[in-house]
């Protein structure tokens, strides 16, 4: 069914297409949404060092060899697992990791998309005032009315979704290659403005040594194991994200050099983030633990007081959105390419079924901000249950299966093929692929559960 060289869905255009593609799934709400109120939870320091790790040691073995099994496989996750198993002369259940990814996709944009909303809804509070010269109290109660309000969220995630849905259906390569294009510099951009203003807020230097001045004391088990999952979720790994935008790539690029490049601008950002909300948090006495809202009770304060915040507010909050939208276009394609090999509809119609499964499971994501907050599994609610199992178990444990399926089970001589990198580089990968990432999941999650 498959031809060696190409997808049935198509090809980016070039390398640096798939870089903007692959870098504008990466960079999104994980970086300046999620980042700095895991970070704020966990105590800063120390927190922010074990994820540091996590993303050199496993995140960039692991996006190599995720790129790489897409690449060779040329299809939807499910059916790339299960032809490479086929070719390895390895077990074919091997393509229920495929299913499993798919499954952790719907289940990450359906809250994806409410927090989405959530900045939709940021935007328009912007344009109309809602910031300027607001005390932190005022902008607090903004936030608590927004989540108070089942409509206004359910309105902007469905508003979200809809976009969502009909980016996918034009195919990745239209439209979006064209929008990331300028929009991730224009992030960028503001980002670096935001930092210069966090520096000149009085409290910059209490906010840059709660980033980066590690304090081991502060984090356990479960930390170490959120920095872990988030290193996955921030470059958008183990689910097939990656490896169904590497089966859209072109021969002849170097995986290598783009992975670094991805991780790279990826960490940045949400540093950058992290170094523009602190200082904000600790000038206006803030709770750096105040959890998801973080973000929309921090920035929204700085927008209401700079020259010009009226219109950097609103930019970045632009910003932000399609920054998700990038993303969440990328959680929803395995799927969608699944839905169109296997059973036979149209592009169009695939998008509808998957976009409209996740869009109710958002209806209760809204919920657990409200109506339904009470509503606990193993001290969950909705929203938390579905971060967490997505993020902290989901995400690793098939970053750990990529990696043995692609350091034990595939021919050695098959990726060096696909990588094509010195010798000296590729023994370094193999060594992280086989040994490092699966020991390093594998002991923290004994860890969590109390093993150890
Ligand atoms: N990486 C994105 C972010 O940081 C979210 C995301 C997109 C993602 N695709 C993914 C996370 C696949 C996990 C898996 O916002």
């Amino acid at each position: 069914m498959t031809d060696k060289t190409q997808s049935i869905h198509g090809q980016w255009s070039s390398r640096f297409a798939f870089i903007l593609a692959a870098t504008g799934s990466a960079v999104g709400l994980g970086n300046i949404w999620k980042f700095p109120y895991i970070t704020g939870e966990n105590g800063g320091g120390a927190f922010v060092m074990v994820y540091l790790l996590c993303v050199a040691a496993l995140g960039i073995p692991i996006m190599i060899a995720e790129i790489m099994l897409g690449r060779r496989g040329r299809q939807s996750p499910i059916n790339t697992m299960q032809s490479l198993s086929k070719e390895a002369g390895a077990d074919p259940r091997w393509h229920y990791l495929g299913w499993c990814g798919m499954i952790a996709g719907f289940l990450i944009l359906a809250y994806y998309s409410v927090i989405a909303g959530w900045s939709m809804a940021y935007i328009v509070k912007d344009f109309f005032g809602g910031f300027i010269n607001s005390n932190a109290d005022e902008i607090q109660r903004l936030f608590e009315n927004l989540m108070a309000s089942p409509l206004q969220q359910i309105f902007w995630h469905t508003v979200f979704m809809i976009i969502t849905m009909q980016l996918v259906m034009r195919g990745v390569q239209n439209g979006l290659e064209k929008a990331v294009r300028f929009l991730m510099p224009a992030l960028f951009v503001i980002l670096i403005l935001l930092v210069a203003y966090a520096m000149s807020s009085g409290a910059y230097d209490q906010g840059m040594t709660f980033l980066f001045n590690p304090d081991f004391s502060k984090i356990d088990a479960d930390a170490v194991l959120t920095a872990m999952g988030h290193a996955f979720f921030t470059l958008s790994l183990g689910m097939g994200a990656i490896m169904v935008y590497g089966s859209y790539l072109p021969s002849h690029v170097s995986i290598a050099k783009t992975t670094f490049f991805i991780a790279g601008a990826d960490t940045i950002v949400a540093l950058l983030a992290g170094i523009a909300i602190f200082p904000l948090v600790f000038a206006n006495n803030l709770e750096a633990a105040a959890g998801p809202g973080l973000i929309f009770q921090t920035l929204p304060l700085a927008f209401g007081h700079m020259t010009g915040g009226w219109l950097f507010g609103l930019l970045f909050f632009i910003l932000l959105f399609f920054a998700a939208l990038s993303s969440s276009i990328s959680l929803i394609e395995p799927a969608v390419a699944w839905l169109v090999e296997n059973k036979n509809i149209e592009r169009h119609q695939a998008c509808v079924w998957a976009g409209s499964a996740c869009w109710a499971l958002g209806i209760g994501v809204v919920f657990s901000f409200n109506i339904w907050s009470d509503l606990k599994f193993f001290d969950k609610n909705l929203f938390e249950l579905l971060d967490y199992l997505t993020a902290n178990l989901m995400l690793p444990l098939g970053g750990m299966a990529i990696a043995i399926f692609a350091g034990w089970m595939m021919k050695q001589s098959h990726a060096e093929q696909e990588l094509e990198i010195p010798a000296k580089g590729f023994q370094a990968w193999q060594f992280l692929i086989k040994y490092v990432s699966p020991a390093a999941v594998f002991l923290v999650s004994l860890h969590v559960v109390g093993v150890l």
